[in-house]
């Protein structure tokens, strides 16, 4: 039978584990807690909020993306053909974009909303591409998902590098 190459040693840092999955419940928090219609943002304390929430998530996605780039290293083993490498991190690259850019339209939106611009086509607009980067997101999140599920039945290492339940037994 084929040897499957393994990184059963490395783990991200326990800070990385607090970022990934701290931006997990963020994230659903954000999903949960969405914006229903524009007319919801004439209650000021919503609008504060929404924009509270969104400045917050874009400041500690750049900070994360930063710490993570000097810091830490993918947990695909050596051997991994370069094709899924590249597809590692594509998938990876385009989640943080995906998730500056909801935030940032989303910041656009609250902006547009505050100065009396409440209809119209620019923030029409603006709600359409925020609206269609989620559906992106959610396609991106799906595919790692499975990719993260590929590696668990590889039992390479990678799942336990970042996931802390139904560990593969080395
Ligand atoms: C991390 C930040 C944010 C997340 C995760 C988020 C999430 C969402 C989601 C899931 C939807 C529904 C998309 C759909 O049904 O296709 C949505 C729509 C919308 N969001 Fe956000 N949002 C964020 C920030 C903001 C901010 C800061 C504002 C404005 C202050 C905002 C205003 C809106 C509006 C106006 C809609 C469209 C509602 C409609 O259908 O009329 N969002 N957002
Ligand atoms: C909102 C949902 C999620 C987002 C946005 C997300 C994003 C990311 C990102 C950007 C990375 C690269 C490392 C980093 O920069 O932190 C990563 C790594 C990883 N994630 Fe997620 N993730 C999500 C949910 C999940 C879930 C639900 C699982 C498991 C079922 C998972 C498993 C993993 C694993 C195993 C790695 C390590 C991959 C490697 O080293 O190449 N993620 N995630």
């Amino acid at each position: 039978m084929q040897k499957i190459a393994k990184n059963q040693n490395k783990r991200y840092s326990y800070l990385a584990k607090f970022f990934h999955w701290g931006f997990v419940f963020l994230f659903g928090h954000g999903i949960i807690k969405k914006v229903d219609n524009i007319e919801q943002l004439e209650d000021i304390s919503l609008l504060k909020f929404e924009i509270l929430f969104a400045s917050i998530f874009l400041f500690f996605l750049i900070l994360r993306f930063f710490y993570m780039k000097k810091t830490q290293t993918t947990s695909l083993p050596k051997e991994t053909p370069k094709s899924q490498k590249f597809a590692a991190k594509l998938v990876h690259y385009s989640m943080y974009l995906c998730l500056a850019f909801i935030c940032i339209l989303g910041l656009m939106i609250g902006l547009f909303f505050w100065l009396g611009f409440k209809n119209g086509l620019v923030i029409e607009f603006i709600i359409l591409i925020h609206e269609n980067s989620i559906s992106i997101i959610y396609w991106l999140i799906a595919i790692h998902i499975i990719a993260a599920l590929y590696h668990r039945f590889r039992s390479d290492g990678v799942w336990n590098s970042m996931v802390p339940i139904w560990l593969e037994k080395n």
